[in-house]
C-alpha cells in the first residue's frame, strides 16, 4: 500500500474536536445537539456526527463535511430521542473520511462513543481485542474504547455502564474526553476527562456535558468544570461526579458564567490571537503524543535524501530555518530553508530526482508553497509535508506527511502553530540524529526529557511575564523602527518576532543575524532605537554580548530575552524578559517566541488595532 494512503488507513485520531451530550427531561435531543456543535466548530470542522437513544434503541448520522454540509444531506435534527451524543472533529492524522468519523460503537452497536483526545496505546489496546474477536471498522484510536467497554460487560456482566467504563479507561494511556450512551442504561450519559477539556451545563430542561462552555451557553449558564481523572454519570435531573481511580464521589456546585457566548468561544479572551498563545501549553503537550511511526517515516525519507530543501513562507519559514539548525547540530544533515516564493526561481530547473522537500504549511493551502511542492513533484523530488490541516491541499501532494495537532488557528497572526511546528521538527532532528548515530543515548535521553518540559517552561513564561511584556508594549508602542536581532538559531526566533510585530502593530520592524550589523544595518541605529535581542545562553552568548554592546554605544535601548538571571546581560539591558534556565539551544526558539508573540499583541492593542484582523492580510494566502 503506497505510503500515503498508508497514513491515511493507519492513524486516524482526534486531537481538537468538540464533543457534546445531553440528557433532557422533555424534547428531542437531536437539534440541541445539532445547534451545540455548530457552536463548537471552531474547534474543528471537517467531519460530525450524532447518536441518539430512543426506546431502547441507538440512531447515528455521521458524515464527512462540515456540519452545515452533513446536515443538508442527513438533516441532523430529525432523530427521537431525549439523550444523545454528537462531535464535530478536527482530523490530524489521515484525511477526513466518514468510516473514522464519530461516534464510533462496539460490535453490538449498544455502546456508542465521542472522544476528544490521543489514546497513546491504542494499537496495542485494539490488537488484543482483536484477538479477542472484536471487529474494527475505522482505524481511529477512539474504536477501541467501545469495544473495551463491551468486552468489560461480557466478562464482568454484573458491572454497571459506569463500572464497566471505569474498567476501560484504567486501560487507557493518553488524553481523552469521552461521552458514552448505552442501550444498557438508556436514561445517562457517561462521560469522562483526562487532559481534554470537559464541562457539564445544567438547567431545569436537563444535563448537558461539552468540551467547551460555548456549546450550551445559549441555554444555560450555570457551568460545572471537569478535573482529569473524573468520570460523570448524567441523567435528565442530576449529575454524580466520581473519581476514575477508586470510584468515590465528589462533590460539586454549578458556577455561574459570566460570559457572552462571543467571548465564551475565546474561553474569556479578548481575542483569538492570545487565546492561542495561551494555548500553547496544551498544543505543544499535543505534538509530543506524537505516534512513533509517522516520525519514524519522515525520518527515513530524510535519512535517504541526497539533499533537502525546507520550504514554507512567513512564519513556517521561520520554523524552517530553526529547523535548519536543528538539523545540522544534531542529525549533521544540511538542510536548505528557502522562501516558497523563491523555490522556482532558486531551485525550480536543479531540483530533481534526488531532492526531498520538506514542505511546512499551517494552513496547507498557500499557493506559493504548493507552487514550489508541484514544480519539485513534477521533477521526481520527493515531497514531505507538514501543516495543521489534514485533508488539505499540502497532505494530498505529500508522499508522507505529519500533522502539528495544534486545533484550528483562527487568529491570522500564527502563534501556537509556530511552536507545534518546531516541537515536531525538532522531533524530527532528534530521530534523525539517532538514527545516524550522531547522538548519545544519553544525549538523547537528555535532549526528549527536556522537550517534554517544554509546555510546561512555556506555560510558566505567560503566566510570570505577561504582564511585565504589557508594560514593555506601553513603553515601546510608539517606537517608529524597532529591531529584532540574535545568533545562530536565535536569527529564526528573532526573524520571527520582527514579523508578528510588523503584521499585527503595523511598527516597521528590521531583523538580521546580529553578526551582520556592523556589515551595514547598524548605520540605522538612532538614539532611542528599541532593539530586541534574543539571546539564551547558548555558544553565541559571548558575541552576542559584543553586538549588544555595539548597539548600546549607538544609543539603541537593548530589550534582551534572556535566560532567567543572566547578569550580564540584565546589566546591558535597559529592559529584559526572562525565560526558565537550562533550555538546550536547539530549543529555544519554542519558549523564546513566546514573550515576542506577547510583545506583539499588546503593541497591537497598545495602537488601538484588532490583532486577530490585521489590515491587508489572509489566514491563508492562496494567491501568489
Ligand atoms: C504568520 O503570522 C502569517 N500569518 C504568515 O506569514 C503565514 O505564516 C504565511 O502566510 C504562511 O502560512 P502557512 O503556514 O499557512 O503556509
Amino acid at each position: 500500500m503506497p505510503v500515503k494512503e498508508q497514513l491515511i488507513a493507519e492513524g486516524l485520531r482526534q486531537k481538537m474536536c468538540g464533543i457534546f451530550g445531553c440528557v433532557l427531561s422533555e424534547g428531542n435531543a437531536a437539534p440541541l445537539i445539532h445547534s451545540s456543535l455548530k457552536r463548537l466548530e471552531y474547534r474543528g470542522y471537517d467531519s460530525v456526527g450524532i447518536a441518539v437513544l430512543n426506546n431502547g434503541k441507538i440512531s447515528i448520522k455521521k458524515d464527512q463535511g462540515k456540519i452545515d454540509e452533513v446536515h443538508k444531506i442527513h438533516n441532523l435534527d430529525d432523530l427521537p430521542g431525549n439523550i444523545g451524543i454528537g462531535h464535530t472533529r478536527w482530523a490530524t492524522h489521515g484525511a477526513p473520511l466518514k468510516i473514522n468519523s464519530h461516534p464510533h460503537t462496539d460490535c453490538s452497536g449498544e455502546i456508542v462513543v465521542v472522544h476528544n483526545g490521543i489514546i497513546e496505546n491504542f494499537l496495542d489496546l485494539k490488537s488484543e481485542l482483536q484477538n479477542l474477536g472484536h471487529i474494527f471498522s475505522s482505524k481511529t484510536d477512539t474504536e477501541i474504547m467501545p469495544h473495551l467497554i463491551e468486552e468489560a460487560l461480557k466478562q464482568n456482566p454484573q458491572l454497571n455502564i459506569q463500572q464497566a467504563v471505569q474498567q476501560s479507561l484504567k486501560r487507557i494511556e493518553g488524553s481523552y474526553a469521552f461521552a458514552i450512551i448505552s442501550t444498557r442504561e438508556p436514561d445517562k450519559i457517561i462521560c469522562a476527562r483526562n487532559e481534554s477539556p470537559l464541562v457539564l451545563g445544567i438547567n431545569h430542561k436537563g444535563v448537558f456535558c461539552a468540551s467547551d462552555i460555548p456549546a450550551f451557553l445559549e441555554v444555560t449558564n450555570k457551568a460545572v468544570m471537569i478535573n482529569n481523572g473524573e468520570l460523570v454519570i448524567l441523567t435528565n435531573q442530576d449529575y454524580e461526579i466520581k473519581k476514575i481511580s477508586d470510584g468515590s464521589t465528589i462533590t460539586r456546585e454549578p458556577i455561574s458564567i459570566e460570559w457572552t457566548a462571543e467571548m465564551a468561544v475565546k474561553q474569556g479572551h479578548p481575542h483569538f490571537m492570545i487565546k492561542e498563545i495561551h494555548e500553547q501549553p496544551e498544543t505543544l503537550r499535543n505534538t509530543l503524543r506524537m505516534q512513533d511511526h509517522y516520525l519514524d517515516l519522515l525520518t527515513t525519507f530524510l535519512d535517504r535524501a541526497n539533499e533537502v530543501f525546507l520550504v514554507a513562507c512567513g512564519t513556517s519559514y521561520h520554523a524552517c530555518l530553526a529547523a535548519s539548525y536543528m538539523f545540522s547540530k544534531l542529525a549533521f544533515l544540511p538542510t536548505y530553508p528557502v522562501y516558497a516564493s523563491e523555490f522556482l526561481e532558486q531551485h525550480g530547473k536543479s531540483v530533481n530526482i534526488d531532492s526531498t522537500i520538506l514542505a511546512v504549511s499551517q494552513s496547507g493551502e498557500t499557493a506559493d508553497t504548493l507552487a514550489a511542492v508541484n514544480c519539485a513533484q513534477q521533477r521526481a523530488a520527493t515531497v514531505l509535508g507538514l501543516t495543521n490541516v489534514i485533508g488539505s491541499s499540502l497532505t494530498r501532494i505529500s508522499r508522507v506527511y505529519i500533522g502539528t495537532q495544534s486545533g484550528p488557528e483562527i487568529g491570522v497572526a500564527a502563534t501556537k502553530t509556530f511552536t507545534s511546528q518546531l516541537s515536531v521538527l525538532a522531533q524530527l532532528a532528534l530521530k534523525l540524529a539517532k538514527k545516524r548515530g550522531k547522538i548519545s543515548q544519553d544525549e538523547m535521553d537528555t535532549l526528549e526529557e527536556k522537550l517534554g518540559q517544554i509546555p510546561e517552561v512555556v506555560n510558566s513564561i505567560v503566566t510570570s511575564q505577561e504582564q511585565k511584556i504589557q508594560q514593555l508594549a506601553k513603553k515601546y508602542a510608539n517606537s517608529k523602527v524597532f529591531f529584532f536581532l540574535g545568533r545562530g538559531i536565535s536569527t529564526a526566533t528573532a526573524f520571527e518576532g520582527r514579523l508578528k510585530l510588523m503584521e499585527i502593530a503595523y511598527i516597521p520592524s528590521i531583523s538580521f543575524p546580529a553578526g551582520e550589523s556592523k556589515h551595514g544595518p547598524i548605520s540605522l541605529i538612532e538614539n532611542g532605537f528599541p532593539v530586541v535581542f534574543v539571546c539564551p545562553k547558548d555558544d553565541t552568548h559571548k558575541t552576542v554580548i559584543g553586538n549588544i554592546m555595539e548597539m548600546k554605544a549607538r544609543g539603541a535601548h537593548i530589550i534582551a530575552v534572556i535566560e532567567e538571571g543572566d547578569q550580564d546581560i540584565k546589566s546591558l539591558s535597559d529592559d529584559y524578559i526572562e525565560v526558565p534556565k537550562g533550555i538546550p539551544s536547539v530549543l529555544t526558539p519554542i519558549p523564546y517566541a513566546i514573550p515576542l508573540q506577547l510583545l506583539a499583541y499588546y503593541t497591537a492593542l497598545e495602537k488601538g488595532f484588532n490583532p486577530d484582523m490585521p489590515r491587508n492580510l489572509a489566514k491563508s494566502v492562496t494567491v501568489k
